[in-house]
C-alpha cells in the first residue's frame, strides 16, 4: 500500500469511508525546511496523544476540527479536507523567525497576540505573506481569512489558558485549516497541535519544551515531549 500523501512528519492513507482518511504520525523530525532530519523513537506516539487530547478539548469548546477518532497509538481517523495553502501563526511572545525579522529579543511579551500568515510551500520555505497576497494569489477569500483570524485567536485563548494550567507558557504556534470534502463551504481546523508546531516554555524555569530543543540542539527532545504529554493528560482527565 502507498500513502495518498506523505509529508515530513505524517502520512495520509485512504480508509473504507470516502469522507475520511487515516493520518499517521511518523517519528521523523525535520527543521529548517527539511535540511535537518532525525528520527526520534516515540515521537509519533507522543504527538498523536497530545494532539488527540487537545483536539478533543477544542471540539468541546466549540472549535470544529477534522478529528474523528483515535485508531491506535500513532494513527487517527480524520475528515477528508482540502488543506488551505495558508498557514496561520499566532504569537504571544517574541521568538523564532519573529526575532530574526525584527531584532526584538526573544521573550518580549506582546500587548496583544500577533496573527501572521505564511504560504504553505516547501519549495519556497513557507514565506510570510499578507492579506493582499492571499487575495491576489487566490489562496482564500477575504471572508475566509477573517474566519481564520478569529478562529486562530479563539484557539489561542483556549490553548493559552489550558497550557497555563499545565505549567506551560504558549509562546507561539502554527495552525492549518481545510475545507471539508463533503461540504467545501465549511472550514475546519486540520493537521496537528503538538510540540512540533507550538513553542512551549516551562512557566517556572523558562525551559523550552518543544521542537526548539531539536532545532537548537538542546538535547532531551523526547523527554520534553513526554513531559508535555504527561501534563496535558493530567489536566484533561
Ligand atoms: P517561526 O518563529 O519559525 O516562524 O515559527 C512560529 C511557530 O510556527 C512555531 O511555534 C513553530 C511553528 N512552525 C511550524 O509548525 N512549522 C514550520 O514550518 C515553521 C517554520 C514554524
Ligand atoms: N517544519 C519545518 C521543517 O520541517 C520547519 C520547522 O519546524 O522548523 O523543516
Amino acid at each position: 500500500m502507498t500513502p495518498l500523501y506523505e509529508g515530513k512528519s505524517k502520512r495520509l492513507w485512504a480508509t473504507e469511508n470516502p469522507n475520511t482518511l487515516r493520518m499517521e504520525f511518523k517519528n521523523d523530525a525535520t527543521a529548517f525546511n527539511g535540511e535537518k532530519k532525525v528520527s526520534f523513537e516515540n515521537k509519533g506516539r507522543f504527538n498523536n496523544a497530545i494532539s488527540t487530547l487537545i483536539y478533543g478539548m477544542l471540539e468541546k469548546q466549540g472549535v470544529p476540527t477534522h478529528f474523528v477518532r483515535e485508531i491506535d497509538e500513532t494513527n487517527v481517523e480524520v475528515k477528508k479536507v482540502d488543506i488551505l495553502m495558508v498557514e496561520v501563526i499566532v504569537r504571544n511572545i517574541a521568538a523564532g523567525s519573529f526575532t530574526k525579522r525584527t531584532g526584538i529579543k526573544e521573550g518580549h511579551v506582546f500587548t496583544q497576540p500577533i496573527v501572521e500568515f505564511s504560504y504553505k510551500s516547501d519549495e519556497l520555505g513557507d514565506p510570510l505573506i499578507n492579506d493582499d497576497y492571499i487575495r491576489e494569489m487566490g489562496l482564500a477569500t477575504p471572508q475566509d481569512l477573517a474566519h481564520l483570524r478569529s478562529s486562530a485567536l479563539k484557539v489561542n485563548d483556549l490553548l493559552s489558558e489550558f497550557f497555563a494550567k499545565c505549567g506551560l507558557k504558549l509562546v507561539d504556534f502554527k495552525l492549518e485549516y481545510g475545507r471539508l470534502g463533503s461540504d467545501p463551504s465549511v472550514i475546519v481546523l486540520a493537521d496537528e497541535i503538538s510540540p512540533d508546531g507550538c513553542r512551549l516554555w516551562d512557566l517556572k524555569t523558562g525551559e523550552k519544551m518543544d521542537k526548539d530543543r531539536f532545532r537548537r540542539d538542546l538535547g532531551n527532545v523526547m523527554e520534553a515531549y513526554e513531559e508535555v504529554l504527561g501534563r496535558v493528560k493530567e489536566n484533561l482527565s
